[in-house]
């Protein structure tokens, strides 16, 4: 069975998944937006875990417990600042999911959710972010039969339309 996509508008700090992903900075130390809220529910045992980690290069990811979350995980990546897309931001941002779903693998999980990652104050423009992400999702789905669910997980309504818009013009029906 391959993975079913879902798209929803929810705080990704109350999913009960395998995973959920941080949109983090270079340091794995917190921060604001998404990073923020995660630290802020998780309590002090992953900001304990990150500081192990030894920060993460733009592109990567990298895993730790989930604290007090209800996600038994945290894949901590890090997307790139957008300037004006001619700098590699489409291929490093395509990187900061390929390997959220790699780390996903290597621990057999089964279920993951996204944040828009970089699409915040790293400011990557979602119309285009998002096509990086679902492309990204339906190549995981082929890749790592083990995977039950992708879940996209939008703060907006109108973020959360935009995937929607995406999601029916990549041929994909979310559940
Ligand atoms: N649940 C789901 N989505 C959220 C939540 C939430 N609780 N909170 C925010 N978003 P951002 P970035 C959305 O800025 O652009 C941090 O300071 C938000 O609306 O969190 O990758 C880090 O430490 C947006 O669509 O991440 C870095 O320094 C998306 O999550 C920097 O921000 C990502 O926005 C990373 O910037």
């Amino acid at each position: 069975m391959r993975a079913i996509i879902e798209i929803i508008q929810a705080d990704i700090t109350t999913l009960a998944v395998d995973a959920i992903v941080n949109a983090a900075n270079n340091t794995l130390l917190g921060g604001g937006g998404v990073d923020g809220a995660i630290h802020r529910a998780a309590g002090p045992a992953l900001l304990q875990d990150c500081a192990a980690l030894q920060g993460c290069v733009t592109g990567d990811a990298k895993i730790t417990g989930g604290g007090n979350l209800p996600a038994k995980h945290v894949i901590h990546t890090v997307g790139p600042v957008w300037k004006d897309g001619s700098l590699g931001e489409p291929k490093l941002l395509e990187s900061t999911y390929q390997r959220c779903f790699e780390v996903a693998h290597q621990q057999g999980l089964k279920s993951i959710a996204f944040p828009a990652i970089s699409s915040g104050v790293y400011g990557y423009p979602m119309r285009e972010s998002v096509v990086i992400a679902l492309s990204a999702a339906l190549d995981a789905r082929e890749k790592y039969p083990e995977l039950e669910r992708i879940i996209f997980v939008q703060f907006s309504e109108g973020a959360q339309q935009v995937y929607m818009d995406a999601a029916a013009r990549l041929g994909i029906a979310p559940s």
